[in-house]
């Protein structure tokens, strides 16, 4: 069994700072290290899927190192829209794309039997996903490299629309040229996303496509044309992706302090000693 925690959409600020002058992103953050590490057995490793900090600075930087310290297993990151790529690379110094050559945070991690690859699909001055011709050469060379390899494909800007309007404002550019890439290659399990602050999935190239929800705040499911962008403050929650007889389930992991658990035989409160 291979376990892969992801978190997203961290936005961690200066201490003391609110995201939007109302969410105490720190706290909210905190509090979900402390409920992964409690995980028992431990990831085998963690994916942050971008919308790391609120407006990329160093001091920002700092912040989520100190953070995200007591996390127990191995944490890989890459950037969102609301990142700046210099600046991570430059606090994170032992992350696998400090050293890398290209001009965008992608790289590839084998955890066995899974292949993770991080595909950096950000634009420094642009808002929406975008992909070049160079990252998806990139992408191209990853996926024939291990064809054999149970593979998910993160990024933080979703390939898919959604049905919401105010979510749906902004397309993936080179949308096509993705899915028709990851079409051709059958070891692709998830293109698992970001971005969207809010639990989704769909069939996508072949593949299972979804966004998650936030660590912090969740995006507003409205439904009406022409209403604005908007977030609620609807419980935060994470990804456990889990490799067990050659399937990978993906499991929404709610953070928080809520009630029970109960045994269903009884109704009993469970106790760690309890078995059934
Ligand atoms: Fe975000
Ligand atoms: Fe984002």
């Amino acid at each position: 069994m291979t376990l892969i925690a992801q978190i997203s959409d961290l936005h961690v600020q200066t201490p003391g700072q609110l995201a939007y002058g109302v969410v105490d992103t720190n706290r909210l953050v905190a509090q979900a290290i402390a409920q992964i590490n409690q995980l028992q057995p431990h990831p085998d490793a963690i994916v942050a899927s971008g919308d790391l900090v609120q407006h990329g600075t160093i001091d920002e930087y700092e912040t989520l190192k100190t953070i995200l310290s007591p996390l127990r297993s191995p944490l890989f990151l890459m950037p969102g829209n609301h990142d700046c790529r210099a600046n991570l690379r430059q606090v994170f110094t032992h992350q696998p794309f400090s050293l890398s050559p290209l001009g965008h945070l992608s790289y590839a991690v084998d955890c066995d039997p899974l292949r993770l690859i991080l595909l950096d699909n950000t634009h420094p001055k642009k808002k929406a996903g975008w992909l070049d011709e160079q990252r998806l050469k990139w992408l191209a060379h990853q996926l024939e490299e291990a064809p054999q390899s149970p593979t998910i494909i993160f990024m933080h800007h979703p390939p898919f629309l959604t049905g919401i309007p105010w979510m749906d404002r902004h397309q993936l550019e080179g949308e096509r040229e993705l899915k028709a890439l990851v079409a051709k290659h059958q070891q692709v399990e998830r293109v698992s996303c970001g971005h969207l602050h809010r639990g989704m999935y769909c069939r996508w190239a072949g593949a299972i496509a979804s966004a998650q929800p936030s660590l912090v705040h969740q995006g507003g499911l409205e439904l009406r044309p022409d209403t604005p962008s908007q977030f609620v403050m609807e419980p935060p929650a994470y990804q456990l992706h889990i490799w067990k007889n050659q399937s990978l389930i993906s499991h929404i992991a709610f953070i928080g302090k809520f009630d029970g658990p109960y045994r269903f035989s009884d109704g009993r409160r469970v106790t760690s000693l309890t078995h059934n």
